[in-house]
């Protein structure tokens, strides 16, 4: 199809690039641009949706009124993520069901990190501080990606994701300043969330395929390995304000680097996980595909109500 596709649209696609202007859903693209745009959005989406599971959990054995009120706006902010993706996937004509059957079959990726259980409420709080606190470092570049929709939508969702930062610190702090068994509880979610938060900026450099085209086609701008980097430098110090110990015994300022130097990362539970092995991955899609077939009927009459308004219009 690329070879029909005269010169001057195809100029026009590489100076919008280089440009640094957006690409927007009327405009013509390369086929692999669409494609690798669809992947990235839908798996953006599909994990703020599996992403609404771990803390939800907890929403009903909230401490208190005031942090259950927090968690279900975070839990719901997590939703409109996933709404605004998926219709930005539609501006490149994605099939909104079609990606979800995609999610529910196995045949389309999400976050390494939503595999893991959410064993105390110092989880909820670290996921905030950690998880979401990863997610700005790689969106906020985000907001500068090509593709228009996507870039736009970023925006939004950056803002939001850093009240769910606050939060989770503002959370943790409390639980810090509370009892030996909370600061313990506060230090083993640290513990088990800290390496696979690392994990969420995907496979070091050399052994990540797309991203090289996807940092000519600027849909991308850091590697993965100057984002982790970057999350690592900025957590340090706020372990240290919050009194707690990163479980990494390598983790050290490189004075030469101006940069923390930390130990290796299980590339190979990362790729377990990823590919449907993690201790929660059969259990996040199972609850998923409940959701959309109890939701079948909604679909259904929304459907009918709307062809009967056609009808009534005709
Ligand atoms: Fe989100
Ligand atoms: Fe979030």
């Amino acid at each position: 199809m690329t070879a029909t596709v005269p010169a001057d649209v195809e100029r026009a696609f590489t100076e919008t690039i280089e440009r640094d202007q957006r690409v927007e859903p009327r405009d013509w693209m390369p086929d692999g641009y669409r494609k690798t745009m669809i992947r990235q959005i839908a798996q953006h989406a599909h994990s703020e949706i599996i992403g609404m599971q771990p803390e939800g959990a907890w929403i009903t054995r909230a401490p208190s009124l005031r942090r259950k009120a927090i968690l279900l706006a975070k839990v719901q902010d997590e939703a409109g993520h996933g709404l605004y993706l998926y219709s930005a996937a539609e501006t490149l004509g994605a099939d909104r069901g079609d990606l979800t059957r995609r999610l529910i079959e196995g045949r389309q990726k999400y976050s390494s990190i939503f595999n893991y259980p959410t064993l105390t409420f110092a989880d909820v709080g670290v996921i905030g501080w950690l998880v979401d606190g990863a997610a700005i470092c790689n969106q906020v570049p985000l907001c500068r990606s090509s593709y228009g929709p996507y870039a736009r939508a970023m925006i939004r969702i950056c803002k939001e994701e850093s009240f769910h930062q606050r939060q989770g610190y503002e959370l943790l702090m409390t639980m810090m300043g509370g009892t030996g068994a909370q600061r313990a509880m506060v230090q083993d979610a640290v513990d088990r969330w800290w390496w696979p938060s690392l994990m969420m900026f995907g496979p070091p450099d050399h052994d990540s395929p797309n991203s090289a085209q996807s940092m000519a086609w600027k849909i991308k701008r850091h590697s993965n390995d100057e984002l982790r980097q970057r999350f690592v430098d900025m957590t340090v110090p706020q372990a240290e304000a919050l009194g707690v110990t990163l479980p990494d015994p390598a983790l050290r300022w490189n004075s030469e680097r101006g940069h923390h130097d930390f130990g290796d990362i299980d590339w190979v539970e990362f790729k377990k996980v990823i590919s449907g092995g993690g201790p929660m991955n059969a259990e996040r899609i199972a609850h998923r595909r409940r959701a959309d077939e109890d939701g079948a009927w909604v679909r259904e009459a929304a459907a009918a109500h709307a062809a009967k308004k056609r009808g009534a219009r005709s």
